[in-house]
């Protein structure tokens, strides 16, 4: 069974002309959906659509909440219902299946993991490849027309979560994602740029001091949220020299 893992950017004007061809050479499509109303496996659907794609959704198992007392089981157990939920479709409909990424699958997405996960498990046979799509950062860079570092200088990619670890650690320029919502306490000398929603019709930009632009950050992310009904935000934080 071929499963091919495909970035598809963000979004439908994204998709590069390699992985708009692995799609159509596919006989289907698969994408995690996190409700009814998930914002992102409908962009997902219009992708598929313009390269008349069926697209099949795989429900994302219930996260056992409750059972704080053994939170690492829970999350294991998390992750191997996912991996069956995908192995299942496999299963059921054989042939050569495309797993969307939202961006590229190399950055904070779990879906390579769960295809390894499938092989190692034995169950379903597959053999895979990876298409590589525009990352968030990427393309934050392209809007703000920024490199992401100075003249051979790092740049530090970080979770919001361990954003305060990584100015601690004297990190200088870092790349926030998975929350980068104003939450930028101790860091109001700094330059911001940053971007919600890209590559969509809602997306927002603002660029500037942080202690300047925080309140235009919240009402920028604010109306993307109203506009889409969802919102996902990257920034840039560089420390004044
Ligand atoms: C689970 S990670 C996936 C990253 C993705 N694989 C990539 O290549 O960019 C989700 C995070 O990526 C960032 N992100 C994804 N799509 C975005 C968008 N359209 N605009 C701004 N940030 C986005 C946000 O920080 C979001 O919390």
């Amino acid at each position: 069974m071929r499963v091919r893992v495909i970035g598809i950017g963000m979004g439908p004007q994204q998709l590069t002309p390699e992985a708009a061809a692995a799609l159509r050479g596919c006989d289907y499509a698969v994408a995690a959906r996190k409700r009814e109303d998930d914002g992102l496996f409908e962009l997902r659907r219009a992708v598929c659509e313009a390269h008349g794609l069926p697209l099949v959704a795989v429900a994302d198992p219930e996260r056992d909440r409750d059972a704080p007392a053994d939170y690492r089981a829970a999350v294991a157990d998390w992750h191997e219902a996912r991996v069956r939920a995908f192995e299942q479709v496999l299963a059921e409909r054989g042939g050569s299946a495309a797993f969307l990424v939202w961006g590229d699958p190399s950055l904070y997405d779990s879906v390579l993991r769960i295809v390894a996960r499938i092989g190692e498990r034995g169950e379903v046979p597959v053999e895979y490849d990876v298409l590589p799509g525009i990352s968030a950062p990427q393309l934050l860079a392209a809007r703000h027309r920024l490199v992401l570092h100075e003249v051979g200088r790092p740049v530090h990619v970080t979770p919001q979560r361990r954003l305060a670890e990584a100015v601690a650690a004297g990190q200088d320029n870092i790349v926030v994602v998975l929350g980068a919502r104003p939450a930028f306490q101790g860091l109001e000398e700094w330059s911001v740029w940053w971007g919600a929603n890209l590559g969509t019709g809602t997306e927002e930009l603002v660029a500037g001091r942080v202690a300047d632009v925080l309140p235009e950050i919240g009402a920028a992310r604010a109306r993307a949220k109203e506009r889409a009904g969802w919102v996902m935000d990257t920034a840039l934080l560089r420390r004044p020299s």
